[in-house]
């Protein structure tokens, strides 16, 4: 099937397209600043922001599913209001839906273990925009899937691993949080 990956060019974006043609699907991967180095993949320029766009982009790919893997962080225009859009246009055209979230939605006050029907209490921008976009996805488009994860790191690539290192390495000035506990996946 042919699988639309929205922020294909960033880390779990890279990913899902390897994986994707590896299980042999046909992927058309997005780019917000610019096409990323996967490859072999088609690419198209699409900035959440732009309503209208998503809309010619899923009308030219007709992907049987869209998964939103972009990261906008606490940019509420995108991280909230972007996935609310790109859903809207998924149930237009009757595209299943798989949208990334992330365990920044829970304070994790009070508790440990989080299971899949925990309600959001962010206590961050970007946790208080993952949780509006989760709502709003289910409620246009009440089939897709919204995928909470935690910490994702992977052969040493993600920004988090190579932050850790360049720490060790004492290439660059910085700090870690101490009262910030995740149970990292493998992207
Ligand atoms: N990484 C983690 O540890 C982690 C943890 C929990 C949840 N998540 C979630 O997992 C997903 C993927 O995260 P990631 O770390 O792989 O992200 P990432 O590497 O930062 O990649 C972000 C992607 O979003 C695209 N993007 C940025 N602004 C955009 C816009 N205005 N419109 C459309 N696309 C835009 C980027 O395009 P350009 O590269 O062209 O700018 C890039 O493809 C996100 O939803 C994130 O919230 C990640």
């Amino acid at each position: 099937m042919t699988i639309l990956i929205v922020g294909g060019s960033g880390f779990l974006g890279s990913e899902l397209i390897r994986q994707a043609r590896t299980a042999g699907h046909t992927t058309v991967a997005t780019y917000a600043t610019g096409p990323g180095r996967s490859s072999p993949t088609a690419w198209c320029p699409l900035d959440l922001r732009d309503a209208g766009r998503m809309d010619a982009v899923m009308a030219d790919v007709n992907p049987a599913v869209v998964i939103n893997a972009s990261s906008g962080r606490a940019d509420w225009a995108v991280t909230a209001e972007g996935p609310l859009q790109l859903a809207m246009v998924a149930a237009k055209y009757g595209t299943r839906m798989v949208h990334v979230s992330s365990d920044a939605v829970f304070s994790g006050a009070g508790r440990v273990h989080y299971d899949e029907s925990a309600l959001p209490d962010p206590v961050t921008p970007y946790g208080a925009a993952k949780a509006a976009a989760e709502t709003g996805v289910l409620a246009v488009h009440p089939k897709a899937v919204v995928a909470r994860t935690s910490l994702i790191i992977g052969h040493g690539r993600s920004e988090h691993e190579r932050l850790v290192h360049q720490l060790c390495a004492g290439t660059v000035d910085g700090a870690l949080f101490t009262d910030d506990i995740r149970c990292p996946v493998h992207v």
